[in-house]
């Protein structure tokens, strides 16, 4: 652990949103892969409904030059060109590196060049920055007050960039980041390994990993279950209204890691519900927790600035099964209006508790008012 905290940079007091290159795209994402997404983000409304960091993940990097700056390989000819594009777009651009010596994929890492690379991103304008452990463990040892201190290393460089830039922890959730992540001037820290398009990997990260971890969120500092996988194809789209609901509950950084330049209907439908996605960005700031748990099914409740809370019945069984919200789990008494998310219907006043059908691997999302 760090002997000084790194300041707070003031940002992401709900989760950050936007999309980040990864999940679909690997080592295909190119400057003109980066525009165009920006071009679709605004003309599709995810720009609007608050998706706006454009985040390039690993592979932009090249090497170094003679004074040892960062340099970018051909798929990124002007970096300063790229933000100001975006900028223009009224979005942000996000960038990748790692405190190793290299990244995830073998490319170029920030180790012993830490606050040259901020300055860099700074001038480029940048306006996030995911910082990825990887090669890292080569060259440190894995304790914990190592690694917090090398992330702490970059905290304060981009603190001292002279750009106010968002700060993405990614090291898997080891060496229990949640009680450290804050204090190294993280915005959000990885709480697991890589997250992929199987129903598989969204149960055991999304409903196994998460619990217990909710004492570490609030405004400014989150924990990040990785990016969105919603429209990639490998679930259907019960699943990822299901993928979209949880996230929501846990007030996780909502960075859509789909085509939007191709996105079916359904898919804009879900990344782009309001009321969804009020949930995630509720000011409040306090991370949703399961409240009941009965074989496959269970529910989950957040509590929102407004009074009211957000309660998501869902069923990670393979058939249909009858779900059950009682309002004593929740921490609700007596009758209350009561709405259904993804239909966008009011249900009256219920009194005591509401039961739904929910499909396999299905959610219904309610929002009980004050
Ligand atoms: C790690 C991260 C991923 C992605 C890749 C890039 O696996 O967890 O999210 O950034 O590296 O190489």
């Amino acid at each position: 652990m760090p002997t000084t905290a790194v300041k707070y940079n003031g940002m992401s007091k709900t989760p950050p949103m936007g999309w980040n290159s990864w999940n679909k795209f690997q080592s295909q994402v190119s400057d003109k892969m980066v525009r165009e997404m920006a071009d679709a983000i605004v003309k599709t409304g995810m720009g609007k409904a608050g998706y706006i960091y454009v985040n390039i993940d690993d592979t932009w990097e090249a090497g170094r030059d003679a004074a040892g700056n960062i340099t970018t390989n051909n798929k990124f000819p002007d970096m300063k060109a790229l933000s100001a594009y975006i900028h223009g777009k009224g979005l942000k651009l996000g960038i990748y590196s790692s405190p190793g010596p290299k990244t995830c994929a073998g490319y170029e890492g920030s180790y012993q060049h830490e606050e040259q690379d901020a300055k860099t991103y700074a001038a480029w304008g940048i306006d996030y920055l995911k910082y990825d452990w990887c090669s890292a463990s080569q060259v440190y040892d894995n304790t914990q007050a190592t690694m917090a201190a090398a992330y702490a290393k970059m905290g304060t460089a981009l603190l001292n960039s002279g750009r106010t830039i968002v700060y993405s922890l990614c090291q898997y959730g080891n060496l229990d980041v949640g009680e450290w992540g804050e204090k190294v001037g993280g915005n959000l820290w990885r709480t697991t390994g890589d997250i992929s398009d199987r129903w598989a990997s969204l149960d055991n990260i999304g409903f196994k990993l998460q619990p217990g971890r909710e004492k570490f969120a609030g405004p400014g500092h989150w924990n990040d279950p990785d990016m969105l996988e919603v429209g990639n194809g490998g679930m259907t789209d019960i699943e990822y209204q299901t993928h979209m609901s949880l996230w929501c509950l846990l007030s996780a950084p909502l960075l859509a890691g789909n085509d939007i330049r191709d996105m079916k209907p359904s898919i804009a439908d879900i990344l782009m519900n309001k009321e969804v996605v009020a949930i995630d960005q509720d000011k409040l700031g306090k991370q949703g927790v399961r409240v009941a748990q009965e074989g496959t099914v269970e529910v989950w409740a957040k509590p929102l600035a407004d009074g009211g809370s957000a309660v998501a019945l869902f069923n990670r069984g393979d058939a249909a099964a009858k779900v059950t919200a009682k309002w004593s789990d929740v921490g609700v008494k007596g009758s209350h209006k009561v709405r259904d998310l993804w239909k966008h219907a009011d249900l009256g006043k219920v009194a005591d508790q509401y039961t739904a059908e929910v499909p396999s691997h299905g959610v219904v999302m309610i929002k009980i008012a004050k």
